[in-house]
Order: C-alpha cells, then structure tokens, then sequence
C-alpha cells in the first residue's frame, strides 16, 4: 500500500518527529510505501508528490518545522479541488490513502474527504492545545518551555528596573499556553480568552505585587478580550481562512497600565519565536507515538480516524470527536492559578 503523508495549518515543533514515526513503523513493521505530498492540501490538490523513505527521515526528531512544507490550503477551493478531483489525483499516483497532519481545519477537511470516500487518518497538531479529543497536542509543551524561558528573562530586566512586564503569547481561542506559562515563570496576573477582565483587575493585580516590592509579571494569550471588547484585538487584517490575524493586545495593555497604576509598563509580544526551533523531549516522544500510531492505523484500516494521546495511552477516535468544541481552559483550572495571583 502506498501513503501520502501531508501537514497542513500553522506549522509546529514535532511535525517532522510524526513523519520519522510514521515512515520507520511503515516501513520496519508493515510493508508500507509512502509518498510525501508538499505544501498541506495543495499538494494533494495539485499531485505535488515525491518518495518518502527512511532516508529522507533520518534524524529528523529533533527538528523543528516540516520537511513537508505546509500551508491553510483547502482541498474543496479551486477548479482542481473537490473529492473527486483529489480521487483522480491519488489513483494516477496509486496512492491508497493520506496521513493528515493538522489541526482543526485541517482535520475538518480530512472529515470531509473521508465522507465523500477518500482514505484518510489523522494526527493532531496545535501548538495552542486547543483540540478537545487529545489530553495533549505536541507542540504544546516546547511553546510553554520557550515561553517561560522568555518570561524568567523579562522578569530579571523587569526586576532591575521595577518596571511591570507583560508578556503576549499565543492562543488565539484558548489561554492553554498562558495558563502552563504564567504558572511556570511565577506570573502575577493572567489574562486568557476564556476569562475576560477589566483593566481594574489587571490593575489591580499589578499594583498588589508591586506594593510587596515585586516587579509585576502580566501574561495575556493574544485572543484575551478585556470585559466589554467584541472581539480579540487584531490591527493585521486576514489571514487565509479570512480569519482575524491576531497579537497586539499586550501594547494595548500596558499603557493603561501604566496610566492606571504609574508604574513604567513594557510590552512583548513573543509571537513565532514559540512556534519555531527544536521540539522539546516531551513532544518529540509524543509525536513520534502518535506517527507510529498512524501507520498501524493505516495496516487496520482505521480510515476517517485520527490518532490521540488518552492519558498515557494512544487512542484512535472519530475525526468528528475533534471537531466543533474546543479544548477551553476549564475555569477550575484558572482558579487554581488565581492563588498565585496579585
Ligand atoms: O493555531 C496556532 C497559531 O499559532 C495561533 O496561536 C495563531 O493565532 C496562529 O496560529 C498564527 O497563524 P499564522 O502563522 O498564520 O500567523
């Protein structure tokens, strides 16, 4: 049998760890043959394939990005795409089936191919955490190590200045990167889409640590709205899916800050730096699980399935269990941080 590996959306560190995972189980374990397809669903739209050995995938559990290439392609758009198209395509190239490599959307497209009789299986990707049908997506863990690197960095700057630091990260719908983050770097204030607060509060928090001879540390995920905001803050237009690109909102932030309590107020927005560089060993291992999943997934046949971490273990579910509610910061979990607040 032959396989197409894609990765598709927003990259994210251990993505080339899936693909060495699933390529050596293919390869060592069953008789798989596999293709790599460029650029996400582009790719597979335009027949843009090329051979995928144990080669190609040598040491490639420590690097960041894809070796794919990935893009926010839909396989649906355009005069060569639709299901039948992408059929056509696959049976030139005696392709069975496609490895997904994605996050939401793109997992919503493999939902749809496989409705309309395409072969694929899954495997979650998100940096910001955000897919409920896995306890932890890779990617995760590197964002949050690289974010509390940056955040202990500000606070020794912050420290020496007794300036208040806030610090933006990602997590355009959810506040999982801020949440571990905020946590890990010691934070007095955290501000995340799924717990919307007044400047007050913020305020508020701040000037507490900063009476007990702190220099305050504020962390906001870039989808945080303040009480009474429509939306997350975005001064960057569209992105392909004609969604708001985000980040920003910390330069929002800190001058009211600073106006509100008259301490000097800095912001930093830390952007892709969290998405780019070397896997951390966590998500190099959950990675590779997942890829070695997904080729056994492929021998059994479990098509319009995606693999997933399920405490310890790693499970096949239904690409439908992905889809539609996302994996919010429940607001137990926000309060049991709230301790170590202000
Ligand atoms: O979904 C992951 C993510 O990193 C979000 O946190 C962020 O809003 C978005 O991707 C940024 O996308 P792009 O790389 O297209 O700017």
């Amino acid at each position: 049998m032959k396989i197409g590996i894609l990765t598709s959306g927003g990259d994210c560190p251990g993505l080339n760890a899936v693909i060495r995972g699933v390529v050596l189980r293919g390869t060592t374990s069953h008789d798989l043959e596999f293709v790599g397809i460029r650029d996400g669903w582009r790719g597979v739209v335009d027949g843009d394939f090329f051979p995928l050995t144990r080669h190609e995938v040598k040491g490639l559990a420590r690097s960041g990005g894809t070796i794919l290439g990935t893009s926010r392609t839909n396989p649906y758009d355009g005069p060569r795409g639709g299901a039948q198209n992408v059929a056509k395509n696959l049976e030139r190239h005696r392709v069975d089936g496609i490895i997904a490599i994605g996050g939401e959307g793109t997992l919503a497209a493999g939902n749809r191919l496989y409705n309309d009789g395409i072969n694929v299986i899954g495997v979650p990707k998100t940096i910001d955490n955000d897919l409920r049908a896995t306890d932890y997506s890779f990617g995760f863990d590197t964002a949050v190590n690289i974010a509390t690197d940056a955040m202990d960095r500000l606070r020794t700057t912050g420290e020496s200045h007794q300036r208040c630091m806030v610090a933006e990260v990602m997590g355009r719908h959810v506040g999982w990167i801020a949440l571990h983050s905020s946590m890990a770097a010691g934070a007095h204030s955290l501000c995340i889409p799924e717990v919307p607060m007044t400047i007050d509060e913020i305020c508020n928090q701040v000037t507490k640590a900063h009476d007990r001879g702190r220099a305050p540390l504020v962390v906001v995920s870039e989808g945080f709205t303040l009480k009474g905001m429509v939306e997350a803050y975005s001064d960057k237009g569209l992105d392909a899916f004609n969604r708001p690109r985000l980040g920003g909102i910390s330069e929002v932030l800190a001058p009211e800050i600073e106006r509100i309590t008259g301490i000097e107020t800095r912001a930093t927005v830390l952007g892709h730096i969290q998405r780019g560089g070397s896997p951390s060993a966590f998500d190099r291992v959950l990675a590779t699980r997942l890829g070695l999943h997904a080729a056994d997934a492929v021998v059994d046949g479990a098509w319009g399935r995606m693999v997933a971490l399920r405490g310890t273990d790693i499970v096949r579910v239904p690409f439908a269990d992905a889809l539609g509610e996302l994996n919010t910061v429940p607001l137990e979990r926000y309060q049991e941080a709230a301790a170590l607040f202000g």
